[in-house]
């Protein structure tokens, strides 16, 4: 009897503590864009936020939301940066992160991605933002996943990185998001027996200051950000690796 009373006891303790832990997730700029609307959703849905960015000092909307959620912490970090990266890591120790989203992201200056005036200066920094920035978290951030319920590796990739349904031009901002696939794929099967998936989302061509200068048709940004949260939601292991657009249809390398 006192053996049964022990054990219904232990299983209400777990449950209530499943109850009661609230999912974490970690966004790489996350001060404006798409960063800012999944900080915003995840924090309206009782995440708890860590929103990092470049600029902490003069993010407004992001001391907004600190003001009205106690759960959203803001850290510095230049994704491109290893000392902020390795700094991070410091403060975040022994901190259980259920998500990671490696969002930061730059288009560069598309007039110098074309033929006959391809500036490899500009390259440098779009890879080192888009592609190798992304890999660099996930290797820094791969206790705090460990510690997380969750374990997912996200990251925002695009439509334009597939080989296969490229239309031209922007020449590096499609290889660095081309990279990023592989390198994630990669990834995906090295931790596969470790319980951790990894993410490729495209989040549609949504409306955001990267996007202001094409004149095209767009996706409000927090219809991309509650598409993007589904898929996200969805990834099990099974799909560990895959390539989705955020209305979660897979989409070709
Ligand atoms: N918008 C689209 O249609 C679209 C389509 C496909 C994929 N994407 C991808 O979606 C992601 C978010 O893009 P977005 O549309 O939200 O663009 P955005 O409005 O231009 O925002 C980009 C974000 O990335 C941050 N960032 C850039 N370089 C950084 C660095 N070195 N360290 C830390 N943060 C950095 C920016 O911070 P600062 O304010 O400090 O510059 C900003 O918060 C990107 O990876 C982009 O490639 C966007």
């Amino acid at each position: 009897m006192f053996k049964k009373l022990i054990i219904v006891t232990i299983f209400i303790s777990i449950f209530s503590f499943k109850e009661l832990y609230a999912n974490s997730v970690l966004v790489t700029g996350a001060n404006r864009g798409l960063g800012l609307e999944l900080t915003k959703q995840y924090l309206n849905d009782g995440w708890d936020v860590i929103a990092t960015s470049r600029t902490p000092n003069d993010d407004i909307e992001l001391f907004n939301l600190k003001n009205k959620y106690s759960s959203l912490r803001i850290e510095k970090l230049d994704v491109t940066d290893h000392g902020n990266i390795k700094n991070l890591v410091k403060i975040l120790s022994g901190v259980p992160i259920d998500i990671i989203i490696n969002n930061a992201g730059i288009l560069g200056d598309p007039s110098k991605q074309q033929l006959g005036n391809l500036d490899f200066n500009n390259a440098n920094n779009i890879f080192q933002t888009n592609t190798f920035a992304p890999l660099m978290i996930a290797e820094a951030f791969i206790d705090n996943i460990k510690l997380g319920n969750l374990k997912k590796i996200i990251n925002i990739s695009s439509i334009v990185g597939s080989i296969e349904l490229t239309t031209g031009n922007i020449y590096f901002y499609r290889a660095s998001k081309t990279a990023l696939n592989m390198l994630m794929k990669n990834l995906s099967l090295h931790l596969k027996n470790q319980g951790i998936i990894i993410g490729l989302i495209h989040p549609g061509v949504v409306d955001t200051d990267m996007t202001a200068r094409f004149n095209i048709k767009k996706v409000p940004v927090n219809e991309s950000v509650k598409g993007i949260r589904e898929v996200i939601k969805n990834y099990t292991m099974k799909e560990s690796g895959s390539f989705f657009d955020y209305k979660g249809n897979s989409l070709p390398w």
